[in-house]
């Protein structure tokens, strides 16, 4: 379960209600899988728990006000709404229910739901007849129909003193079922086999060559490939990020330990994902003591690395191969000509050496090419990037074997 939100944000709307001080808990349970939580409240809600303790508890401000000047300055509610993966109103009362059904905007909570095009989940919250009542049936009804996931309510004793159904459900429930959503399953029982980051290729015991790689990419990935339900084995160059959980990972330095790692893990992979930047070139010989800078100018003699791509490629038919291109300038045209010259399933091409996106940004935007087609991804975070990326890999791999076994 540990680290199954690592990467998403949760927006946690609490609305007014006696079962919300039981958000509190929602809140921690979700930190404690990774999520970043921020809490958005109606005003029945700070009448049973203060702002205070989600704010302590989230370490961010709380949200609570619609036509708040600073907040409309960056328009807040819009802002909030792109910001989360995944929006959960827990507890959700009955009038907030009909509020939202009726599609009113009148409070932040309200306005934002209106905004977003993310995954909304209402954990309702009530008195059993008010939950029986047929306008509030209509009303989960009508929000269902409309792609609400409704969880719950569960049935007991309620705060009323009544039994039956209403009570809202317990924070863990809450937070599994919003773990879970992310959850795909598009690559269960798939084996995928990731290089990340640079390699360092050393010159003498104080230098070395290597590039701007910072690993974020293809740790995203292997994080993505994780949530998708595949057995990950990552092999990393030098970088200092945390190992995604669930993921198996080998520390390499050089470009030769490298290429070792990916060939001795490759048979047991169905998929090989390249989005490590490989240093091209690497000294051929490594001077044993420190060079000194007597002479004005110095001559280094550097031979290519092993293409550990070709040689995957070359070796495994039968993987599914994705490539990363970096590239300068004519992104198509060599993205392109790597994807025919190398006999890879799909090549991603991003722009390097620009302000935006590639090496060492937490940003991206790729340009996909497989044999017949094509599908571009605007700049975003990369962990969105990746599970973006890593569904159309899937759809894609998937597509390869049904061929191949109808054949
Ligand atoms: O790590 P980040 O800071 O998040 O940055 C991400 C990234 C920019 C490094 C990543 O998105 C990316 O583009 N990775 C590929 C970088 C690269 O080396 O591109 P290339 O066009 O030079 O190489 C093409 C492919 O050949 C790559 O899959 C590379 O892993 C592979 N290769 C290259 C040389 C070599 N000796 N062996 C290889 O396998």
């Amino acid at each position: 379960m540990a680290n199954k939100l690592q990467h998403r944000r949760i927006l946690l709307g609490v609305t007014g209600g006696i079962a919300a001080y039981k958000a509190a808990e929602i809140l921690r349970q979700c930190q404690a899988m990774g999520a970043e939580v921020r809490v958005v409240m109606t005003s029945a809600a700070t009448e049973f728990i203060t702002p205070l303790t989600f704010q302590a508890l989230s370490g961010l401000p709380v949200h609570t006000q619609l036509l708040d000047a600073e907040e409309e300055a960056g328009m807040g509610h819009i802002n909030l709404a792109r910001w989360a993966d995944l929006i959960l109103v827990a507890p959700a009362s009955a009038d907030f229910i009909a509020r939202l059904a009726a599609g009113m905007a009148n409070d932040l909570l309200t306005t934002l739901l209106l905004a977003t095009e993310k995954t909304v989940m209402l954990a309702p919250a009530m008195n059993r007849a008010m939950y029986d009542d047929p306008n509030t049936q209509n009303n989960l009804s009508q929000l269902e129909s409309q792609g609400v996931v409704i969880l719950g309510p569960g049935e007991g004793v309620q705060a009323c003193g009544e039994v039956g159904l209403g009570r809202m459900l317990e924070p863990e429930e809450l937070a599994n079922a919003v773990a879970d959503h992310f959850q795909t399953g598009e690559l269960a029982g798939v084996n995928v086999l990731l290089n990340a980051g640079p390699t360092r290729e050393d010159i003498d015991p104080v230098r070395y060559i290597s590039n701007h790689s910072s690993g974020k990419m293809g740790f995203s990935l292997a994080q993505a490939c994780v949530e998708a339900g595949a057995c990950v084995t990552l092999v990393a160059g030098p970088v200092h990020l945390a190992t995604p959980a669930g993921v198996k990972r080998i520390d390499v330095v050089s470009a030769s330990e490298m290429s070792e790692a990916v060939m001795s893990a490759v048979g047991q992979a169905d998929i090989f994902i390249a989005s490590a930047a490989v240093v091209d070139y690497t000294p051929v010989e490594i001077a044993s003591n420190k060079i000194k800078k007597n002479a004005s100018q110095m001559q280094l003699t550097l031979v290519k690395t092993t293409d550990i791509l070709s040689n995957v490629a070359e070796q495994n038919n039968r993987l599914f191969c994705v490539c990363f291109a970096a590239e300068t300038d004519n992104l198509e045209e060599y993205a392109k000509d790597k994807l025919e010259r190398k006999s890879l399933d799909m090549i991603a091409a991003n722009w390097v050496g620009r302000d935006n996106g590639g090496f060492n940004s937490d940003h991206n935007a790729l340009s996909v090419y497989w044999k017949k087609g094509g599908q571009e991804f605007g700049n975003m975070p990369k962990p969105e990037l990746a599970r973006e990326l890593v569904t159309l890999i899937a759809k894609k791999y998937h597509e390869k074997n049904t061929a191949q076994t109808t054949r």
